[in-house]
């Protein structure tokens, strides 16, 4: 759905990720795996997740044309994340936070992120901002969320962003575009202490 080259922000993370000697990483929202193939390709060690099926079989089949080794589990990020504590160097996530998940929902998601990083473990993780032009169009669900076309989408602003940052410090925020609307994204890098 979202082409086969790896997004700016998984090449901005990836090289994040190498700067702290990261290894294994976890993927949340992984979709068809056009970034997850980035990351293996940079000699990472994924954890692909997301809560559809037909993603997950595109990635494992493409993850066997290519002979590569990617573990995939269907898991919706609404629920604890079924890994121990501290067993993660770096988390990736693009375009998911930014779903139809609530500013409760997402609190719980980057605790339990928290937990599964060990100390030091990068998270990166974009979302769609209230500079997006869907922002305040289309019908308004609450909580900061919009639906268009039947896709419910929760806009960030400068607000959600530091909410989401307890318990971690940010080291990188950058604003970027993607695709033909264009969607106005934030890309945000935190560090576990
Ligand atoms: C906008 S797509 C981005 C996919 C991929 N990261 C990419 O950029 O190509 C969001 C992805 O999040 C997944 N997703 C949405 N809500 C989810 C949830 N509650 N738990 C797990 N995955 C979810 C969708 O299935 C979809 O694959």
């Amino acid at each position: 759905m979202y082409g086969l080259d790896p997004s700016e922000a998984a090449m901005a993370a990836a090289s994040r990720f190498r700067e702290v000697e990261a290894s294994s990483l976890l993927e949340l929202g992984a979709g068809q795996g056009r970034d997850t193939f980035h990351f293996v390709g940079r000699g990472f060690d994924v954890t692909a997740t997301d809560f559809t099926d037909s993603g997950l079989e595109a990635i494992k089949t493409q993850a066997a044309d290519r002979g590569s080794v990617v573990r995939c589990l269907n898991h919706d990020v609404r629920r604890p994340l079924p890994f121990p504590d501290d067993s993660f160097d770096a988390c990736y996530s693009h375009m998911l936070f930014c779903m139809a998940l609530s500013t409760a929902e997402l609190d719980s998601l980057v605790a339990e992120i928290r937990r599964v990083l060990r100390p030091g473990g990068l998270v990166a993780y974009t979302a769609r901002t209230t500079a997006d032009a869907h922002y305040g169009a289309g019908i308004y669900r609450g909580d900061g969320m919009y639906e268009n076309g039947g896709f419910v989408v929760h806009f960030f602003g400068p607000e959600l962003v530091e909410r989401l940052s307890d318990g971690f410090e940010i080291i990188d925020r950058f604003e970027f575009t993607e695709g033909e609307l264009p969607r106005r994204l934030i890309s945000v890098t935190m560090r576990k202490p």
